[in-house]
């Protein structure tokens, strides 16, 4: 049984004039000319509550994208029923025909609904139109193609047999219903995590968070148009301990598949773990968590190429990325090239309203991050220590805009060095050549996490003793590339340590999480 075989979906440029970016003018100009009314979507049915909360652009808090639903307890039960309902025919429809659906997902987010996509992340999430094209159109695509890839390379796999014997492996979904907990911070993201589960043959509870609903509800306009029966992935907006209450007291619950920070990731193993004598099955735990992502620079490298890695790992969508460059280290002969280069970048950059296409930095996603991010600045601000090298001003009066900020820090431990921020704030740590050895052993143990690492370097030998010493240090690791922009199909993505299982999104890895198989042998 042959798939198509995918290749990753080219990226377009929205250049002036261009159609695509005509396409999503108008798209823009219909979310924000007209309110858009966005219900939960439980067992295919549209559900409203008189619990309706506002949807504002993170650039722009005043105006009124739309509204929202919320639900309560009640809903998380009839959206849990509504999946088990769902589960016998889905389980039991052939792989290829759960693969059709997710196809045409593909396909027209590709074709009529890249606009309208692209559109929803740019005003819902405040990305500029190249970052929501290569998330919410090409990454989105490409999880979908390449999932199908990968889960029928897995139902291919079967065991040797022997004369007389046949062996074979089922691979069947999981007993009970899987709980998709997914961030504002990536659509592809939201949209890969219930359909990766969907597309093994299970059927999924998708509370996606609530600064990313729009884009949310333009997936599932899109899922129910493809054919995706009702049940299978049921949209719900419910309070985090609300639902969790619910969901993780189910003797049904078979696994939850997050994106999210590092706290409430553990909080929900905890959960789950305390909870684990009342389920039919072990849950499949399958969690992407933070990231306090390293770019160590070796006295051998060129100085513009790290500058350019520095400044689009650590600012691009606003630093809003879990693989976001935030820590970095650079030889004191190669510092005075690099800070100019970057203040150079800096200067030439952008900020503001994503919908005016030469915007390069946006706004961050909230009021609650402003004010994290913000408390980091002026804390760096007060210290001795810390110099403020670039940036350190913000304005949250019509949109959450904080300037792209490099902090130069005396010592190496300095809690921006080790502590996730998550907005565009990239600390340096300046080092004697000499230390190299000293500054190898920072990198590995000033955080605990391990998601992204760049190294940048062009003496071999450097590279080889710095990709061997860090080998756990990051679960994605680039040499003389910026940390962020994995390609699905190309670099599969995930971190170990505290951020997360390691089960790397968009490839048969994570896919296999998603299925409990059963050996059948049979004599003959
Ligand atoms: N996959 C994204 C990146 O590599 C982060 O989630 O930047």
């Amino acid at each position: 049984f042959n798939v198509p075989t995918p290749a990753n979906e080219p990226v377009k440029e929205y250049r002036p004039g261009s159609p695509e970016r005509e396409a999503v003018k108008k798209a823009l100009e219909d979310f924000r000319s007209q309110e858009t009314d966005v219900p939960m979507y439980i067992g295919g049915k549209e559900v409203r509550t008189d619990r309706k909360l506002r949807i504002a652009p993170p650039h722009d808090h005043q105006h009124t994208l739309g509204y929202f639903y919320e639900g309560d307890a009640q809903h998380v039960k009839e959206a849990i029923q509504a999946a088990l309902t769902a589960k016998d025919d889905w389980a039991n429809l052939s792989w290829e025909h759960r693969a059709a659906i997710f196809l045409k997902v593909a396909e027209l987010i590709a074709g009529p609904y890249r606009a309208r996509i692209n559109a929803a992340t740019m005003l819902g999430q405040s990305k500029n139109a190249y970052q929501a094209e290569i998330d919410s159109a090409c990454e989105l695509i490409d999880f979908l193609r390449f999932n199908v890839h990968y889960a029928a390379d897995i139902y291919r796999q079967q065991p040797a047999s022997s004369p007389g014997v046949w062996n074979r492996l089922e691979y069947r979904p999981l007993e009970g219903f899987v709980f998709a907990l997914t961030p504002f911070n990536f659509t592809a993201i939201a949209g890969n995590l219930p359909t990766s589960a969907a597309l093994m043959g299970n059927t999924v509870i998708w509370k996606p968070a609530y600064s990313q609903i729009l884009s949310a509800k333009v997936i599932m306009e899109v899922l129910q148009e493809a054919g995706l029966p009702d049940g299978v992935i049921n949209l719900i907006y419910v309070d985090g301990p609300i639902a969790g209450e619910v969901i993780f007291n189910h003797p049904d619950f078979a696994g939850i598949h997050f994106t999210g920070s590092t706290g409430v990731f553990q909080q929900i193993w905890g959960t789950i773990g305390a909870n684990i004598h009342k389920y039919k099955t072990y849950p499949r735990i399958v969690g992407e968590t933070g990231g306090k992502d390293f770019v160590l620079v070796h006295e051998s490298a060129n100085a513009d190429e790290v500058a350019t890695g520095l400044v689009r790992g650590a600012f691009e969508y606003q630093g809003q990325k879990c693989s976001a460059a935030s820590r970095a280290y650079i030889p004191s002969s190669l510092w005075k090239a690099v800070e100019a280069k970057v203040k150079q970048f800096l200067g030439e950059m952008k900020m503001g309203v994503t919908e005016d296409f030469t915007n390069f930095i946006n706004a961050v996603i909230d009021e609650r991050a402003f004010k994290k991010i913000t408390a980091y600045i002026e804390e760096a601000k007060q210290n001795d220590t810390v110099e403020v090298v670039a940036g350190g001003n913000y304005d949250g009066t019509k949109g959450y805009f904080i300037e792209p900020t490099v902090l130069l820090v005396k010592d190496p431990n300095y809690r921006t060095m080790c502590e996730e921020i998550f907005g565009p704030v990239l600390s340096i740590y300046v080092y004697e050549p000499s230390e190299f050895e000293n500054v190898l052993q920072l990198v590995n143990t000033t955080s605990p996490y391990a998601l992204t690492g760049s190294i940048f370097a062009k003496d071999r030998y450097v590279i080889e003793h710095v990709a061997h010493t860090l080998q756990n240090a990051a679960g994605n690791f680039y040499i003389n590339d910026k940390p962020t922009g994995a390609v699905v199909g190309q670099q599969p993505f995930g971190g170990a340590r505290a951020s997360g299982t390691n089960d790397k999104a968009g490839s048969a890895l994570n896919l296999y999480r998603w299925v409990s198989a059963r050996t059948i042998k049979e004599t003959y």
